[in-house]
């Protein structure tokens, strides 16, 4: 823990790259885990274009559940850990391929969601957009049963969030991927690694001589380039690096005042 504390708090441009796993701590199911999501629903079923041309009334079931599950939770001290380094200067952006907006709803400013945003519906027909997190029909919308329409042409809407077999949006990416090339240093909470192109995230940071700091209960496919590998929830210990990373940077510039007066 110290260890990454130093190598974050002597950083010149960190950046995090989250998964499912930082969630988890706020009561959301991961996909990969005993538990997750893809263990119990098949996702070629639920997650793909061409189950949504078959089903959609399955998939918005399956999404307005997931939407539900996502309201009923909060950040917890893993998320607000982050926003706070931010904060400080210290991450300088948050990558994520979560869904759930509870990066931004902890205060997080620089986020980009690699995987989209469940709150953001679009029309598969116009260029409809909505967040329905800034509408008032938010409720409304996630407990109706009836399959949602765009208000402008009246085609199906669908959660603005990349299936199995999509593209990732390119402008988010490229400045992903541009972030990741400057980051001298990556921190990784709770994803497998194993979801491309999102997972060259931390291989583009270490390529380029970068740290690689890992939060994450097990091993993972990014554990083998880990400079540090923190094993624990991230809830557990997140507040604890914030505090350790907050002591150096104090210590830090306290020496520098002692070498300025000496
Ligand atoms: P996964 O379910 O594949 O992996 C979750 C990771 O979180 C695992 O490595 C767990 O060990 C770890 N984990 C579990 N609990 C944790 C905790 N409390 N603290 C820290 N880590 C914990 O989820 P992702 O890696 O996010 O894509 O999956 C990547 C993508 O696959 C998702 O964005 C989604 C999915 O299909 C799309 O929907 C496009």
């Amino acid at each position: 823990m110290g260890e990454a504390a130093n190598l974050l708090a002597k950083s010149k441009f960190a950046i995090a790259f989250t998964g499912a796993g930082i969630s988890a701590g706020s009561g959301i199911p991961t996909f990969r885990d005993s538990e997750g999501l893809w263990r119990r629903y098949r996702p070629e079923e639920l997650a793909t274009p061409s189950a949504f041309q078959k089903n959609p009334a399955l998939v918005w079931e399956f999404y307005r559940w997931r939407m539900k599950k996502i309201l009923e939770a909060r950040p917890n001290a893993a998320h607000y850990a982050l926003a706070e380094l931010e904060r400080l200067g210290v991450i300088k952006a948050v990558i994520t391929q979560n869904v759930d907006d509870l990066h931004r709803e902890s205060g997080t400013k620089n986020l980009l969601e690699l995987h989209g945003n469940i709150f953001r519906v679009r029309c598969t027909s116009c260029d409809y957009k909505e967040n329905l997190k800034e509408s008032e029909r938010l409720e409304e919308f996630v407990s109706s049963k009836d399959l949602p329409r765009c208000p402008r042409c009246g085609a199906l809407l669908r959660p603005d969030v990349v299936w199995f077999g999509e593209s990732l949006p390119s402008d988010v990416l490229e400045r992903a991927f541009s972030l990741a090339r400057k980051a001298d240093l990556v921190l990784v909470v709770g994803t497998s690694g194993v979801v491309y192109p999102a997972a060259y995230i931390p291989y583009i940071v270490k390529e380029g001589g970068g740290r690689v700091i890992e939060i994450n209960p097990k091993v993972s496919a990014i554990t083998p380039i880990a400079d540090v590998f923190i094993r624990a929830p991230a809830e557990d210990v997140m507040e604890e690096l914030l505090r350790k990373v907050r002591d150096f940077i104090e210590n830090g510039s306290r020496q520098r005042e002692r070498l300025k007066t000496l």
